[in-house]
């Protein structure tokens, strides 16, 4: 029987063919028009599940999206991995930014361009190939489930009713998951944090409608102008954010700590080239590796009012709106900051306009510990592909799930991905290397392998 080696190296070309059909398919979350893509993507992942040798799969309808869940049970008294991943996307647009079509994906210089390529198709596909490569050679050394959900990017709230409902069914030691970046190619890391997020949209209304701008501008409070005031009072000089409170239960890190995850390469020039920016900006105090991953943050997402079509039109529009987002650290309470939002802007709202707070969705930051079986095996099976050890690092976006595991589960998670900050995740062009994904299905194994000798 071939080796888990040669059954990758063997079948590389239809594991790559079979992401590109899985990249066909739309499957937006946040948008109801692609509900039945996204119902179609589900029932792809159950077949390819299938396919890799994974049992008992099944999609598990949920008020909302499906969750597919399978598993391969070769002992109980094994150690079981619970792999988590979304075969959910984010919205295309901007259409017209893209070089290529999000849903026609195309391979240029070894580089896939296509929506969810990086976030996270690409990423959680590794796993079943990966899963495959060990079924098929009989080289799976644990027990393993898979959980692969339909909703992250809009929050995950019917996962969390899912496993508080299924418990046993989702018991395992350690939770796995590709759904985060590296620090480079040849500079492999492993996420240990993730930040938390309150996230809420805000109404501004001014006159009970729409005015001349001549007739009455001056005299009648302009809702954009007031919003725009309102949101530039939400930071101090300093850039930390005016809301009182809310840096009350930020755990700081201790010296010792920052001076760990300064250890990690950081190139600020070469970042700011890349992005196009000429400086960076944070909360004083801290580096812009500090600032985007282990301080909280505050930021429109969208703005809109008034008139913004063709030409010039002189309007006093009655209305403003804008969509806001704070990413959080450990200790703060997704809730209690949304609260804490609420309560100041409202009470900083000037008496000339009415505003309304209308909360979206949020989650929990979350930290995992180095110092575990599942971490040392991670480490080791990057080792072993990289060449290198890889560095622990804290990341800066949210999985609102894996608090959760923590608190409904009590499992630790390994943040185990392959991806780039550049892969333009959530942006025009998202791309994740051919390079990246063949690599986690090279690592992954290695993982199982270490983890099931280490729990010995
Ligand atoms: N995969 C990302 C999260 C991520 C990206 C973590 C990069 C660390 C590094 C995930 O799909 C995502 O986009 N999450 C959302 C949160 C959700 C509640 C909408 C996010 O972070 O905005
Ligand atoms: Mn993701
Ligand atoms: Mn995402």
């Amino acid at each position: 029987m071939a080796s888990v080696e040669e059954h990758i190296e063997t079948n590389k070309e239809r594991f790559l063919n079979e992401l590109l059909d899985l990249l066909r398919i739309p499957s937006v979350s946040a948008d109801p028009k692609y509900k039945a893509d996204v119902a179609r993507c589900a029932e792809a992942v159950k077949t390819r599940m299938e396919e890799a040798g994974l049992e008992k799969v099944e999609v598990c309808p949920t008020k909302g999206h499906p969750i597919v869940y399978g598993e391969k049970i070769i002992d109980p008294a094994k150690p079981t991995v619970l792999v988590y991943g979304h075969y959910d996307v984010q919205p295309a647009d901007p259409l017209e930014l893209w070089d290529s079509p999000p849903f026609e994906p195309v391979i240029k210089d070894d580089v896939i361009y296509a929506r969810g390529s990086a976030d996270d198709k690409g990423q959680f596909y590794m796993h079943v190939k990966a899963v495959e490569a060990m079924v098929k050679t009989g080289n799976l050394p644990c027990n393993v489930k898979m959980m692969i959900e339909g909703e992250e990017e809009v929050g995950s709230e019917n996962l969390g009713t899912f496993v508080k409902e299924n418990k046993k069914k989702l018991a395992a030691d350690v939770v796995l998951i590709s759904d985060t970046a590296m620090i480079a190619n040849d500079v492999p890391s492993i996420n240990t944090g993730l930040r938390g997020l309150s996230y809420l949209e805000v109404e501004v209304v001014g006159p009970n409608r729409d005015l001349h701008s001549g007739v009455y501008g001056g005299a009648v409070a302009n809702p954009i102008n007031v919003l725009c005031e309102m949101i530039a009072n939400l930071h101090d000089k300093d850039h930390r954010i005016n809301i009182p409170g809310f840096y009350d239960a930020v755990q700081e890190l201790s010296d010792a700590e920052r001076k760990e995850l300064a250890k990690a390469p950081f190139n600020e020039k070469e970042w700011m080239d890349e992005l196009g920016i000429k400086a960076a900006r944070g909360e004083k105090g801290y580096s812009t590796s500090e600032r985007a991953t282990i301080r909280p943050t505050l930021d429109v997402n969208g703005i809109w009012g008034g008139y913004i079509g063709e030409g010039a039109k002189t309007v006093l529009a009655s209305k403003a709106s804008a969509k806001i987002s704070m990413r959080l650290v450990p200790n703060q309470k997704s809730a209690d900051i949304t609260k804490l939002f609420s309560d100041h802007f409202n009470k900083i709202a000037p008496p000339y306009v009415t505003v309304t707070v209308k909360p979206h969705h949020g989650g929990e930051a979350a930290v995992t510990p180095t110092d575990s079986i599942a971490y040392k095996a991670a480490s080791k099976a990057m080792e072993e592909t990289f060449g290198k050890t890889p560095i622990p690092t804290r990341g800066g976006g949210s999985i609102p799930i894996v608090a959760l595991f923590e608190d409904v589960l009590g499992l630790k998670t390994i943040l185990f991905g392959f991806g780039l900050d550049s892969d333009n995740i959530h942006s025009p062009n998202e791309h994740y290397g051919v390079f990246n994904y063949m690599k986690g299905i090279a690592t992954i194994p290695k993982f199982y392998q270490h983890f099931a000798e280490m729990s010995k």
